[in-house]
């Protein structure tokens, strides 16, 4: 990407003018539009609607709106602003709320009242808000891409480093002094090549283009989510992918939500795309209260949100995603751990097609465009773990998690299993465990995660040796349990033999008690990695030790008498921060119960 994207973007001052000739829904088509690039912006009729370029033949235009077209009429002009759709990056973006194109959703509630209004201009970022600017370089310094020039303590949670311009290189040859400074003032003056350039703390990037990096890296740290079932089973990587198929109901929107709560990255991007507004509402109420655990700041201060919800313009979900990492990229580059949340892609990709049934292109499974696949792919390629294109030695990554909802839950329509083929990770949320009232839903006989190698070394340096072993030891435990169920359908499970039996007590124990986690509970909403590690050892040691005794005759049913049964399946809600003695006493009961049982020393 060349210098040009970046401070000095600005619409050309030398418009020139066509005019619509024929509008279907969000997309109209445009004439006398010498000059047009593939994906430029415009803005359409007399209102100014905001439009993006996605169809070129000779002078005429295809052009899909942001907003609602309604009552916009052929003849009106379409006005070329002569750059693509961009995202602007700086202080003050933490804690926004913007639509799919950017747009801050307070400022443009407050000018035009509760509904959106058509054509409304707002940039991204408070220009008149003042931050304080602390430079890290000095005059003389040699600076290139993405190298730090000073950084901003925009939240508690976040210090915002200012970065030098993708692709530009140069000497510093002034820069301002500590103090108060809005984005438009000049803060370093860059000696180039080719000249002088004055930047800001303000940037330009066009959406649809990934920023570049010097190399994709091995995602070999996990993202700690808080919730078991991920943590422990099926992990996500800092810098991994991975997807939530699931019918409605099934928890898609909770489990996104506990994420982006809970999961240990350093900024959150959340893109709410086509889904129900009050879901976004729930976000907005909770997130500006609760308490990320890390640095005790509330949640809003490392997030953003995009919202493009169900009663907003079909097109503006298409941009949506895009506006979104390329958020996530920017502070990728700053070294930061950053996640990304999509809920759903599913309607970004409804999105897709019917833009493309407008356009009359022809139309591939059922109904999506051919290039579903690849635009798919695109997107979750911009996720990673990278080295950053700069001077030091400076690693980032973004993880994205998308949510897919298949019609009816039915897995293998092509939104679905064009993601499959992309994501490492899949969570697979089952209409049965929520019509069982088993939350996090996610059937842990389908689901997988291709990170199991790649987090093995962390949880066996950072929390315990036996990590990789228990996890698959639980796992074996639960497969046993799903083909010993057919047998108990024929004859019952008391006519089990008693090994089989204990085998289901310990299979219970886990499934009940590890992978139930109730999003909702003041504790179980959060359980730190040791914990989790914790926990899973004791009921292994659970099982291990009533194996051990029915084998010396004691029955299922005296084992299923001790007190410690029950503390055992209630160690979720033990408090985060005392677990670890009360987990210690918990385990001598356990001991000491199971000895005291007839038969069992
Ligand atoms: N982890 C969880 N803990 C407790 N309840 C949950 C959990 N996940 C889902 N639920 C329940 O399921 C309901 C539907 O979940 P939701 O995420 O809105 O589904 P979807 O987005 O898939 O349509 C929630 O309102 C909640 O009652
Ligand atoms: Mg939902």
């Amino acid at each position: 990407m060349n210098e040009a994207t970046n401070n000095e973007l600005k619409p050309t001052s030398n418009k020139k003018n066509g005019y619509i000739s024929k509008i279907a829904g969000p997309v109209v088509q445009a004439n006398n539009m010498q000059g047009s690039k593939m994906y430029d912006v415009v803005r359409v009729g007399n209102e100014g609607l905001i439009g993006e370029i996605i169809g070129l033949e000779g002078d005429t235009c295809t052009i899909q709106v942001y907003e609602e077209t309604a009552g916009v009429v052929p003849g009106e002009k379409v006005e070329l602003i002569g750059e693509p759709l961009s995202v602007e990056l700086g202080p003050g973006i933490v804690g926004m709320i913007y639509d799919g194109i950017q747009r801050p959703l307070e400022v443009i509630m407050k000018e035009t009242g509760d509904f959106i209004e058509r054509g409304v201009r707002t940039p991204g970022l408070d220009h008149s808000a003042k931050w304080h600017f602390k430079p890290t370089v000095k005059e003389g310094d040699k600076v290139k891409s993405c190298d730090m020039l000073g950084t901003v303590q925009e939240t508690k949670a976040v210090e915002h480093r200012i970065i030098m311009p993708h692709g530009m290189e140069g000497t510093v040859s002034k820069i301002v002094p500590d103090g108060e400074y809005t984005i438009d003032d000049q803060i370093v003056t860059i000696q180039t090549s080719t000249g002088t350039k004055e930047l800001t703390m303000v940037q330009h990037w066009p959406v649809r283009i990934g920023r570049p990096f010097l190399k994709k890296l091995d995602p070999n740290i996990p993202l700690i989510t808080g919730q078991r079932i991920y943590d422990t089973f099926f992990p996500i990587t800092k810098g991994g992918t991975g997807a939530i198929p699931g019918g409605f109901g099934t928890g898609k929107t909770v489990t996104q939500h506990q994420l982006a709560k809970w999961c240990d990255a350093d900024i959150i991007v959340y893109v709410g795309c086509g889904e129900r507004g009050n879901e976004m509402t729930d976000v907005l109420r909770e997130f500006p209260v609760l308490e990320d655990p890390r640095t005790g700041e509330p949640l809003m201060k490392r997030t953003i949100l995009i919202a493009n919800t169900s009663n907003m313009p079909v097109a503006a979900r298409e941009a949506s995603v895009y506006t979104g990492i390329t958020i996530a990229e920017y502070f990728r580059d700053q070294g930061y751990d950053v996640a990304l949340m999509a809920d759903s892609t599913s309607r970004w990709a409804e999105a897709l097609r019917e833009i493309s049934g407008r356009l009359e292109e022809m139309p591939g499974e059922e109904g999506y465009p051919a290039y579903l696949a690849s635009r798919l792919a695109e997107f979750y390629e911009r996720a990673g773990r990278v080295l950053v294109d700069c001077s030091e030695k400076r690693f980032g990554s973004i993880t994205v998690v998308g949510a897919v909802s298949p019609p009816g839950g039915d897995f293998s329509e092509p939104v679905t299993q064009n993601t499959l083929r992309i994501v490492k990770v899949f969570w697979a949320l089952d209409a049965d465990l929520a019509d069982k009232r088993h939350f996090p839903s996610i059937n842990w006989l389908r689901s997988y995660s291709l990170y199991m190698d790649n987090v093995k070394d962390w949880w066996h340096d950072k929390i315990g040796s036996d990590w990789y072993n228990m996890r698959g030891r639980a796992m074996r435990l639960l497969q046993q349990e799903a083909e010993l169920q057919e047998i108990i359908q024929l004859v019952g499970p008391d006519a089990l033999p008693p090994k089989e039996q204990i085998t289901l007590e310990g299979a219970k124990m886990i499934r009940e008690n590890f992978l139930q986690q109730n999003a909702f509970h003041e504790v179980d909403t959060y359980c730190p990695d040791n914990k989790q590690y914790e926990m899973l050892r004791i009921m292994l040691r659970y099982y291990d030790l009533i194996l051990e005794i029915s084998g010396k005759g004691v029955t299922i049913d005296d084992i299923r008498t001790i007190k410690t049964r029950e503390r055992i399946a209630r160690m979720a809600t033990i408090s985060n921060k005392t677990y670890k003695s009360e987990f210690k006493k918990l385990e001598q009961n356990l001991e000491h119960e199971l000895n005291e049982l007839p038969g069992g020393a």
